[in-house]
């Protein structure tokens, strides 16, 4: 058994991951990403000495691209390349949680400026955009009016690239000034915790503070369904509580962070990762 961990900068949680393979007396390698070659038409380095590559890219497209190449390799990734590719793009996660009929938020797409008002009005303000593909809260906006609705996409139009030009429109849910963030490894839920803000967007990279929540079987069947839905693995599923229509899926997350979690709620996520990398590999 040897187990290879990609990743792009030793933060805590690659600190912790690798403390506990080494405490376990299982080999495993490190691999930065930057310093990968793959040779795709004649794979050139001995990546079949892996059993299974645990990735921990911090960008998007390089663990996309990762995941892809390692899958056509015939390796095993954590997630994998499906499940990466699904829970990357917010439109493949909401059409994946759709498809199994699991509660979300209204959510609808346009292509202009002009499709995107309307879409919003059909949705009323306030409502929500976000990035498709984005993490840390960054770019996601309430639009309260029109003025705001005019502005916001006039900038994302001029200044924005052609991602920003796919406009990802939701309903915004009256949320008590928190939302859930599950960890899911595989069958288990193991530990949830609340994002508690005054700001209505609750990223603990935008200073939301983490406090614990409990899981109960509500919210453990809720996030199994959601990580079932995408295809299943090491996830964070993000929950927002609707007043009226309780647990709703906001996102589902594939690289998850858990420096706040792990010493908040004392749960062993990087055991338990490993323990996931053990199970699927029997
Ligand atoms: N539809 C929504 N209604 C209410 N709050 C939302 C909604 N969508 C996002 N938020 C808030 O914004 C935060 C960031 O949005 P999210 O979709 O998770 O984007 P990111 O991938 O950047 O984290 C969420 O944690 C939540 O607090
Ligand atoms: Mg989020």
């Amino acid at each position: 058994m040897h187990i290879g961990v990609i990743y792009s900068r030793l933060r805590v949680e690659e600190k912790w991951i690798f403390n506990a393979l080494k405490d376990r007396k299982i080999s495993y390698e490190r691999l930065l990403d930057s310093e990968a070659i793959f040779e795709l038409t004649n794979p050139n380095f001995d990546w079949s000495r892996f059993d299974c590559i645990l990735v921990r890219s911090i960008s998007t497209s390089r663990g996309l691209v990762l995941t892809r190449i390692l899958n056509s390799f015939g390796i095993p990734t954590i997630n994998s390349h499906t499940v990466s590719e699904i829970c990357s793009d917010k439109i493949a996660t909401t059409i994946a949680l759709k498809n199994k009929n699991i509660p979300q938020p209204k959510s609808l797409v346009a292509f202009t400026e002009k499709q995107a008002i309307s879409a919003g009005e059909m949705i009323g303000y306030p409502y929500v955009v976000k990035p498709t593909i984005g993490s840390w809260g960054r770019l996601v906006n309430k639009v309260n009016d029109r003025d705001a609705a005019e502005a916001i996409f006039e900038h994302r139009k001029v200044l924005g690239n052609y991602q920003h030009h796919i406009y990802y429109l939701q309903e915004l849910i009256e949320k008590p000034g928190r939302d859930i963030r599950a960890f899911v490894i595989g069958k288990k839920t193991p530990v949830a915790i609340y994002r508690e803000s005054e700001h209505w967007l609750t990223n603990t990279a935008l200073g939301a503070i983490a406090t614990p929540c409990k899981v109960t079987p509500e919210l453990h069947e809720a996030c199994q369904r959601a990580a079932e839905a995408v295809g299943g693995g090491v996830l964070a599923v993000d929950l927002l509580e609707d007043p009226n229509r309780g647990l709703l899926i906001n996102e589902i997350n594939h690289t998850m962070e858990f420096h706040s979690t792990a010493p908040l709620t004392g749960i062993d996520i990087p055991n338990l990762i490993i323990d996931h990398i053990l199970q699927e590999l029997k």
